[in-house]
């Protein structure tokens, strides 16, 4: 949490702020995501298949137990339950378009985009321009971590107006809490930790 031997500069709430909750601009929220979900995605920075030139250097010295941990945390983090935003969501979100092969984004993310399972993130209270940043790295295929090629798919149909759209309204939908949010202890933490270690190998095992 402190950034460890990369020094304070690498401390996450820095960036991603004392209450996890990110910067509202480029910084996502953390706070409230599946810990499994978040622990690959330091697994893939720290691999490059998620290539950052923030995040790789923060995720490359972390050890796996650090990373686990770290996510652990996070993810224990509480998020006040807020109401669903009125805002519509748009078509494409709720009935993606069958004539290219667009699945729903609903399907995967939730009707509202608080996440769907372990491994399909709540996109819901991200900043907008981190949201369709990630779709256009996606198309880009610089970021591809994506288990068996979803988001890329995906992404590579997406127009770019479509895809600003779906981010700026996942932005206006709440931040979730986590299935299991609570305030962060010791073992709760360690819990989580044992969880998300063992709902990974889950996954692995279904590839
Ligand atoms: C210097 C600023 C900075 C620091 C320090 C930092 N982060 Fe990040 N973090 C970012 C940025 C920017 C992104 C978005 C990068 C991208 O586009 O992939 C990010 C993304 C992430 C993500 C991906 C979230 C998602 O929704 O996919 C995780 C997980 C994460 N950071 C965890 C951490 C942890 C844990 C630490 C501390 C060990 C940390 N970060 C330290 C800036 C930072
Ligand atoms: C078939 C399932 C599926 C569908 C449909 C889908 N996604 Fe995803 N999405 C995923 C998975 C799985 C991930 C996590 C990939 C990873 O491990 O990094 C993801 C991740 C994302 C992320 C990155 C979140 C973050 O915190 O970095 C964004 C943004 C996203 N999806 C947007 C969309 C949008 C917009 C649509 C609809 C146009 C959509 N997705 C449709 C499965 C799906």
């Amino acid at each position: 949490m402190s950034g460890g031997a990369g020094g304070a500069a690498k401390a996450c709430f820095s960036c991603h702020g004392l209450d996890g909750l990110g910067d509202g601009v480029s910084v996502p929220r953390l706070a409230g995501l599946d810990a499994g979900y978040l622990q690959k995605q330091m697994e893939d920075y720290a691999s490059g298949i998620r290539p950052d030139k923030v995040m790789g250097p923060v995720a490359k010295p972390l050890d796996d137990r650090s990373r686990r941990a770290v996510a652990a945390y996070y993810a224990s983090f509480p998020v006040r339950a807020a109401p669903a935003s009125g805002a519509a969501p748009p078509r494409l979100w709720t009935l993606g378009d069958p004539a290219r092969g667009l699945a729903p984004c609903a399907d995967c993310h939730g009707a509202q985009a608080q996440g769907v399972g372990a491994g399909q993130p709540a996109l819901g209270g991200q900043p907008a321009a981190y949201t369709l940043d990630q779709l256009q790295r996606w198309k880009r295929a610089t970021r591809r971590n994506d288990p068996r090629g979803v988001m890329t798919t995906v992404a590579a149909k997406l127009t770019e107006s479509e895809a600003a759209a779906l981010a700026a309204w996942s932005e206006t939908q709440p931040a979730s809490p986590a299935p299991a949010s609570g305030v962060a202890s010791a073992s709760a933490v360690a819990a989580a930790a044992a969880g998300s270690a063992a709902s990974r190998e889950a996954r692995r095992r279904d590839r």
